[in-house]
């Protein structure tokens, strides 16, 4: 059996394309446009590079994108001034603090401080806790988590009564893309580093979502045939026959696994993609929250 691929490229397209329309609408309406303010402290490869591609899907969207670049030695008294500073600017819609933040600075005080309407990550305490509340309504959902619910919807794929096992127990994606399972009615598993026996576990699964930052961790015979793997994972691992000498893989034993399974995403082209594009979705819905647009 060879799995469909659920294509990241395409239905991120789809997402960022509405939003795009959605965001030309509101400037039609009120004349601005919806802004999201990103906060990068240091010089993390990785980060740099993300922040870089959430910059440009903005602009591509016709939104507005500030990015405040702070160096390393920043201290937690100036990354909490900006934040105070872009919570109180009507321009900014949507403010973003680009984790993990260098050592010494304390992430969670700094994620507290985001405007709870203007918190377009999803990860203050409040966002959160409504997140895994019953019957609560977050103001925003983190963009990863979102977007592998997202890819699940719009593939088709059955989510209620379903079994879902969730590799990984992150603050970012595991913990709340289980939520999100939950909260679509699957039956959720959430799986880490001390689970016995985990691929009994995976074997379980009609949905999979592998979020543990390990390279190919999870291998095709762990899966259940015919079951929807959601990769999150994004490694660089040395590959001698490329010209950068890497190339990146999941968590997820690619070649293996889609030999197996009904459905699963690709590295790249896969969830990697829908996180900026959901992002803009949520910068969208900050700007009409703020606007008491519904
Ligand atoms: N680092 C890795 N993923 C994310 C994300 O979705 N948001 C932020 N702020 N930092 C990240």
């Amino acid at each position: 059996m060879t799995a469909q691929l659920i294509d990241g490229k395409i239905i991120a397209e789809a997402v960022r394309r509405e939003a795009a329309e959605e965001t030309a609408k509101l400037k039609a309406q009120t004349g601005q446009a919806p802004t999201l303010a990103v906060v990068l402290v240091g010089d993390n490869p990785a980060s740099q590079s993300y922040v870089t591609s959430k910059g440009r899907a903005c602009e591509e969207a016709g939104m507005g994108s500030i990015t405040h670049r702070l160096p390393a030695t920043a201290t937690q008294a100036e990354v909490e001034e900006l934040v105070r500073a872009l919570n109180a600017d009507p321009a900014v819609n949507g403010i973003l603090v680009q984790l993990p933040l260098p050592k010494g600075l304390d992430e969670e005080a700094v994620l507290n401080l985001i405007s709870l309407n203007k918190d377009v990550d999803g990860f203050h305490p409040m966002n959160i806790g409504q997140l895994v509340m019953k019957g609560r309504t977050p103001q925003f959902i983190p963009c990863t988590p979102a977007g592998c619910i997202e890819m699940l919807v719009r593939s088709g794929i059955e989510i209620a009564g379903k079994d879902a096992v969730v590799v990984g127990r992150s603050n970012i994606v595991g913990v709340p893309v289980a939520a999100l399972l939950q909260n679509a009615d699957a039956t959720v598993t959430t799986c880490h580093s001390k689970t016995k026996d985990l691929p009994a576990k995976v074997r379980n699964a009609d949905i999979v979502v592998a979020a543990i930052g390990r390279p190919e961790y999870v291998r095709g015979e762990w899966l259940k045939p015919g079951c929807a793997v959601i990769d999150v994972g994004i490694n660089r691992i040395p590959d001698a026959t490329k010209k950068s000498g890497a190339r990146l893989v999941g968590d997820v034993a690619f070649a293996e696994a889609v030999e197996v399974a009904g459905y699963i995403t690709p590295v790249p082209g896969g969830v990697g993609l829908m996180t900026v594009a959901m992002l803009l979705t949520n910068t969208v819905r900050a700007f009409k929250l703020q606007h008491g647009i519904a």
